[in-house]
């Protein structure tokens, strides 16, 4: 079985590729799960991060990224978007996280997106405009366990191509004022587009990133959301900041993922949030 999980949240900047990258890598590694991850954002950032610039420039001459599968559905030129060829095959540096594959997001989908609107403006009751991924991964869903699809910050039309692919979704965020301001409007707009494409999207938890052990705004943030009954789940091992965390955007060769993430414990934290999400995604999806 295949369980689909969506990274969102509409506030930037919050840890949602850093986390999906991180869950993905832990996931093929210390849990055995085939994994496949799906960067939807135009900033291209979870693409960069596991396969570098200069192969996502050749990936994107090619037309193997998702610009080309936006870009068909858009404006088709006869030439269907080929997923098996488009799939970039165990992509992670690290050996043990054998299983990671990744279908790599484009700076192109900028203004792709904008066509896909525009589409859906032109006839609002269709779902087929957020239905272009769904039917493109369909094919090659039985080949993982866990797809893992990055959303960039807001809900337009990539986010809802990935949130109609998805089972269930986790929301990153920091733990302060002004990141989880949002949080309670992102989760009546996933349940509205649930209703409108009649498919459940679970809230499988809430993931604190770039925790501050130190803050006290942190803390008193995190005992607010944790008694929100609004709030399903918040995930109970928490991301602290670190740079080490922060270097691990950089694409670079690392040996192990302790080595990659930081061995003072933030592997460790990361490595239990994912253990948490799986549990969660096992009895939710
Ligand atoms: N736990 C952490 N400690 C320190 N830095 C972090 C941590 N998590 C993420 N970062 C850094 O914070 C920045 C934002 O993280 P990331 O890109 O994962 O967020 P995002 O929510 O995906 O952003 P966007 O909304 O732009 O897609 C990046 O520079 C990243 O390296
Ligand atoms: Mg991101």
């Amino acid at each position: 079985m295949t369980r689909v999980i969506a990274t969102i949240n509409l506030k930037g900047g919050v840890g949602k590729t850093t986390t999906t990258a991180a869950l993905g890598e832990i996931m093929s590694a210390e849990f055995g799960q085939r994994v496949l991850l799906i960067d939807l954002d135009p900033q291209t950032n979870l693409t960069t991060m596991m396969i570098g610039e200069k192969r996502w420039q050749t990936l994107n001459d090619e037309q193997l990224t998702l610009a080309a599968l936006f870009g068909e559905a858009v404006e088709p030129t006869g030439t269907p978007f080929d997923i098996e060829k488009a799939i970039q095959r165990d992509v992670s540096s690290i050996r043990a996280a054998r299983d990671v594959d990744l279908l790599a997001s484009s700076l192109d989908l900028m203004e792709i997106q904008e066509g896909l609107s525009f589409q859906q403006y032109g006839d609002p009751d269709s779902t087929r405009p957020v239905e272009v991924l769904l039917d493109a991964v369909t094919p090659v869903l039985d080949d993982y366990d866990y797809i893992l699809v990055d959303c960039p910050p807001n809900i337009g039309m990539l986010t809802c191509n990935g949130l109609r692919l998805a089972d269930g979704y986790i929301i990153p965020t920091i733990p302060d004022i002004l990141s989880t301001y949002g949080i309670p409007q992102l989760q009546s707009r996933v349940e509205r587009f649930a209703a409108r494409i009649d498919h459940p999207i679970k809230e499988i938890g809430l993931v604190v990133t770039k925790y501050r052990s130190a803050s006290s705004v942190h803390r008193s943030v995190i005992e607010q959301l944790q008694r929100d009954d609004r709030i399903a789940n918040v995930i109970p091992s928490w991301i602290p900041e670190a740079n080490q965390i922060a270097g691990a955007a950089e694409f670079l060769e690392h040996r192990t993922l302790r080595r990659k993430y930081g061995s003072t414990g933030q592997f460790e934290a990361l490595r239990m949030m994912t253990e948490d999400i799986l549990t969660n995604a096992q009895v939710l999806l």
